[in-house]
């Protein structure tokens, strides 16, 4: 046996690694509401961030985000956990201000050199994020794991949710799907170098600038495509704004080789229980293919901002997504009356 890759300390890689929601709404059920005046946006409507109020002019927004080894390289690593641990802050039309990082590993079978690479990629993207690492904690592991508890600031009248998805928006995503198959493919030796680094491109990518744009722009709502998938978190702001979500399949945007690869059936177990979770839940065309349809339930690590627009601002939106060089934002369907379905067409 040859020596071990950093992708061989993830039992399932990145988010495809999260509790999957049937799981998670199981665990949470029951459990009672904790309510306070402050806290603008709590738990209850599965948003990628809690909002607390400290005054008329500023609310903290507040997320935690853990990730096992979705590359192999740690410096690309590094960068890519905290891009996705940053990236729900940029989902509540935030900025991040201060984050605290969880490092876990094998002490005794990884090298200094490799943990510090893993801490230098996450101090680089917390820094392009114009914020900074306050701290941190280590703990012993049997798999590599880094996280941030980031917290930032959002002016309490401009908070970002899933919740108010309107009919008649427009939904745009700004990062293709498809790096849950391809570091599947990559574990697997299977993946092409430029689809690995096409794929660690858009996952090393942070959602600021998309963030920016959407915050002036004005938008409904927002969430990021993470672990559960385009169609999972669809539904998820399909549930909390009780409206119907219409996915346009041939439109969404895909990693190149995707389908190929999908094709030959390298789908991390995340993407699978997504499926499992979505297909009583969303309406898919009869001729639309099995691939396919798990392609649009692939587990994303650090995927894009998936925007709900009123439709007059949507082309604005687009043009200065591409104009500030988030090119590959693209119109993935609209919102419906409706109660919380997904239609895939
Ligand atoms: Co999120
Ligand atoms: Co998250």
């Amino acid at each position: 046996m040859g020596k071990k890759r950093l992708l061989d300390y993830a039992f399932a890689a990145g988010c495809a690694g999260k509790a999957c929601q049937a799981d998670l709404f199981a665990i949470l059920k029951g459990i009672s509401r904790f309510t306070h005046p402050d806290l603008l946006v709590g738990p209850e409507g599965f948003d990628d961030a809690g909002v607390y109020r400290l005054d008329n002019k500023r609310a903290l927004v507040l997320t935690v985000d853990v990730l096992t080894p979705i590359a192999d390289d740690p410096l690309i690593f590094g960068e890519i956990a905290a891009a996705n641990s940053l990236s729900d802050v940029y989902a509540m039309g935030g900025s991040p201000l201060v984050a605290l990082s969880v490092l876990g590993f094998p002490v005794s079978e990884i090298g200094h050199k490799t943990i510090r690479a893993i801490i230098a990629g996450a101090t680089r993207k917390v820094r392009e994020a114009n914020a900074v690492i306050a701290g941190g904690h280590t703990f012993k592991d049997m798999e590599v794991k880094l996280g941030l508890a980031v917290i930032g600031t959002v002016h309490p009248q401009g908070v970002v949710t899933n919740g108010n998805a309107q009919p008649g928006d427009v939904l745009i995503l700004t990062k293709p799907i498809g790096t849950g198959i391809i570091t599947t493919a990559l574990k697997a030796n299977r993946a092409s170098a430029k689809q690995v680094d096409a794929a660690n491109g858009q996952m090393r990518r942070l959602n600021k600038t998309a963030a920016e744009v959407m915050v002036k722009t004005g938008v409904n709502a927002a969430t990021d495509v993470t672990g559960f998938g385009l169609l999972g978190h669809a539904w998820e702001m399909a549930q909390a704004s009780r409206v119907d979500i219409i996915i346009l399949s041939p439109m969404v945007p895909l990693l190149e080789g995707v389908l190929e690869l999908a094709e030959k059936g390298f789908f991390p177990l995340g993407s699978l229980n997504n499926y499992e979770f979505i297909k009583n839940r969303a309406v898919f065309p009869k001729d639309l293919s099995e691939d396919m349809r798990l392609v649009l339930c692939d587990a994303q690590t650090s995927g894009g901002l998936l925007i709900s627009v009123p439709k007059n601002r949507a082309q604005l939106l687009l043009d200065h997504l591409w104009e500030k060089g988030v090119t590959a934002a693209r119109m993935v369907g609209y919102v419906a009356n409706g109660k919380g379905m997904v239609v895939v067409e």
